[in-house]
């Protein structure tokens, strides 16, 4: 059944834990969806786990539906929270709103996600006016990374600290539906958690918000580098590093593939068959392999 805004308000009221992962397509919608996950981030974090680029930023709208179209025909339960990818909703509400639209009318996502406060927070009241459902996101933002100084923990200090509490307030007054909390400190994620009504997911800020989230890639070791907020819960790049390497060396050893993995011919066709290429072919040395 699908999971709802108001069964995710609850579930912060129960303290029942949020489960957050990223997917960017069919197959992985599909699987973190059979395992039971709460809700699913298309994340324009799929600008680097599976585009190449270096960072978030390059991701464009056009590249988030299609993989947004590609999670949500395979992801039946979760709410899928698509993310607005940089630049698509700085410049105006109008473009906010209609990019966001796109996501939810082209992508099938339930929900988009948005990086930021201050002005952002008209653009968080412009999207939900519109209908759509928004999460915010605050902490490390990677869109806008460089000028935080680069891809490092945020609100260390006790004034910045504060200021992301005021952010997450003008977040929920706008309309938020839920916050990510991202490479916040602990102590400083749990309490905004505690003092907001909207629930709290955080990534690499401790276990005192309502949710985590995380990158699939990351979880399953897809990624070589490995962040100091990820547990490894399998190692699939190792995995499919040696699957493919017995796969070259079976092909070049000729022992794959074996008889079971072909197609059978009844022998009268088989007859007819060779019959007709040595008709076609007189005079030239043509035998049957013999399968
Ligand atoms: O894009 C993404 O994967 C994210 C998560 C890190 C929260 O925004």
């Amino acid at each position: 059944m699908k999971l709802t805004l108001p069964r995710i308000r609850e579930m912060k009221i129960e303290q029942r834990p949020i489960v957050m992962i990223t997917a960017y397509d069919h197959p992985a919608g599909r699987l973190v969806d059979e395992a039971g996950v709460d809700i699913v981030l298309v994340g324009d974090s799929a600008g680097t786990n599976v585009l190449g680029h270096s960072s978030e930023v390059p991701t464009t709208m056009d590249e988030m539906v299609l993989l947004t179209r590609s999670v949500t025909r395979s992801c039946r339960n979760p709410l899928v929270v698509a993310d607005l990818p940089f630049l698509s909703y700085h410049v105006s509400d109008e473009e906010a709103m209609r990019n966001a639209g796109r996501l939810i009318k082209e992508g099938g996502a339930d929900a988009v996600k948005l990086e930021g406060a201050g002005a952002i927070a008209g653009r968080v009241r412009a999207i939900t006016a519109g209908g759509i459902p928004v999460m915010g996101h605050l902490g490390l933002t990677p869109q806008t990374a460089t000028m935080l100084g680069g891809m490092r923990a945020q609100g260390r200090g006790w004034q910045q600290a504060v200021h992301l509490f005021d952010q997450a307030l003008e977040l929920q007054a706008a309309g938020c539906f839920a916050l990510v909390l991202e490479c916040v400190p602990a102590q400083v994620a749990a309490a905004i958690t505690r003092r907001v009504t909207m629930p709290v997911i955080g990534i690499g800020s401790g276990a005192g918000t309502d949710g985590q989230v995380l990158v699939l890639h990351d979880l399953l070791g897809i990624n070589p580098e490995t962040k100091r907020f990820v547990r490894r819960y399998a190692e699939l790049g190792d995995a499919v590093r040696e699957a493919v390497a017995t796969y070259a060396a079976d092909v070049r050893a000729r022992t794959f593939p074996q008889q079971e993995h072909t197609y059978p011919i009844a022998a009268d066709e088989l007859s007819a068959f060779d019959s007709a290429l040595r008709s076609r072919s007189a005079g030239a040395e043509n035998t049957l392999v013999d399968w």
